[in-house]
């Protein structure tokens, strides 16, 4: 198995793990574990950081062109607005439910985003 594979796997678990404790914290509801709230966001935060260093390096190597950078910077922007309305999502106030619905579609997005970015970034290599 290549270093890219292992990276492409490494991830999809951290989505999975993710949306695991997602789903765990709707069912569970509110007051939010906070366990279960610290794990889910701080697996997002430390995947965004995966991702990061991933095209970083990448683009070290061998300057990444701009559709990379367009998409990668896409993909960066759905994460920060996941982050955001889940942040807002544990917030003790009453909280306008398009909020709830934003965080329950973005995460796809941000997944098929992050798909394509390495897509892009792996598949160039050949
Ligand atoms: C890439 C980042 C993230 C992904 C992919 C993601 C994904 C998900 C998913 C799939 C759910 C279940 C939604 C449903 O029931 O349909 C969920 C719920 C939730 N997430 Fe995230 N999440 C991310 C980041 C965050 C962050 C950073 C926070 C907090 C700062 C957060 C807070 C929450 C909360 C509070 C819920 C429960 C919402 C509810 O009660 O329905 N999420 N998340």
């Amino acid at each position: 198995m290549n270093i890219s594979n292992t990276k492409l796997i490494g991830i999809g678990a951290l989505f999975v793990v993710i949306f695991f404790f997602g789903f765990w914290l709707s069912r569970s509801g509110k007051p939010y574990n906070g366990l279960l709230f610290n794990l889910h966001k701080l697996i997002a935060l430390g995947t965004l950081i995966f991702l990061g260093v991933i095209v970083y390096r990448t683009n070290q190597a061998a300057p990444l062109d701009g559709l990379v950078w367009a998409v990668g910077i896409l993909t960066g922007l759905l994460f920060l607005g996941t982050m955001i309305t889940g942040g807002l999502l544990d917030i003790d106030k009453p909280l306008p439910a398009v909020l709830a619905t934003v965080h329950h579609i973005t995460p796809y997005l941000t997944v098929l985003s992050t798909a394509v970015t390495l897509f892009l970034v792996f598949g160039r290599k050949g």
